[in-house]
């Protein structure tokens, strides 16, 4: 896989053209990736993450590659964006599967194209990686927006349903003591 992408291309904002460069995430970006996980779980799921749990695992992924990358989107010089992507094997297909996770856009940014371009510089890296299968990701039932932006970008809906089995919480919903 290639160690770092640069994607510039102007995306366009109502009448603005903004420049989004894709880069992978560094470990000065720790404070802005973990702010934005906070922020998308309040806003897509309405749930507190604990800033400190949040901050660990971020960093984990910072410090150790063999988890997984972030890659960040500057638009005009500022963070705007963000995804991490993690793989899990495939025994069917001898080869992973990519999953894009922790996907945000700032709000003050969206819709001028940064996720456009997030997840056109994951398909090239994939594409670029010969023991990549695919890509995957999973996204709240609720989350119309976000459901509509992947199939937007070609991606289509799987017959798999996720389940889960929680051994510790890690975060608390809004009125409740634990996390659902
Ligand atoms: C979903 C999200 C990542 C989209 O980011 P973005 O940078 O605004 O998306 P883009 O500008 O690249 O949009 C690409 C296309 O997706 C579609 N799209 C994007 N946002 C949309 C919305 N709110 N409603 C409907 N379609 C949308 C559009 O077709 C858009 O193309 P267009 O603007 O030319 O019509 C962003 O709204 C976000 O961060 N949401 C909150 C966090 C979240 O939901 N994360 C995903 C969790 S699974």
């Amino acid at each position: 896989m290639a160690s770092t992408t640069s994607n510039r291309r102007p995306a366009s904002r109502g009448s603005q053209r903004h420049a989004v460069r894709i880069r992978l995430a560094e470990a000065s970006d720790l404070a802005f990736l973990a702010g934005n996980h906070r922020a998308m779980a309040w806003e897509t799921e309405h749930r507190r993450l604990d800033p400190a749990v949040v901050r660990r695992g971020t960093r984990a992924v910072l410090h150790d590659p063999a988890r997984g990358f972030y890659l960040v989107a500057d638009l005009d010089g500022r963070p705007a964006g963000q995804l991490l992507v993690t793989h899990e094997w495939s025994d069917w297909r001898d080869g992973d599967f990519w999953w894009i996770q922790s996907v945000f856009v700032r709000p003050a940014f969206r819709r001028a194209g940064v996720y456009r371009m997030l997840h056109a510089a994951v398909s090239v890296l994939a594409a670029h990686a010969p023991s990549v299968r695919g890509l995957r990701l999973y996204a709240a039932s609720t989350n119309r927006a976000a459901q509509r932006t992947y199939e937007k970008l070609g991606m289509t809906r799987t017959g798999y349903v996720v389940y889960e089995q929680l051994v510790r919480g890690v975060g608390r919903r809004r009125g409740r003591g634990a996390r659902g």
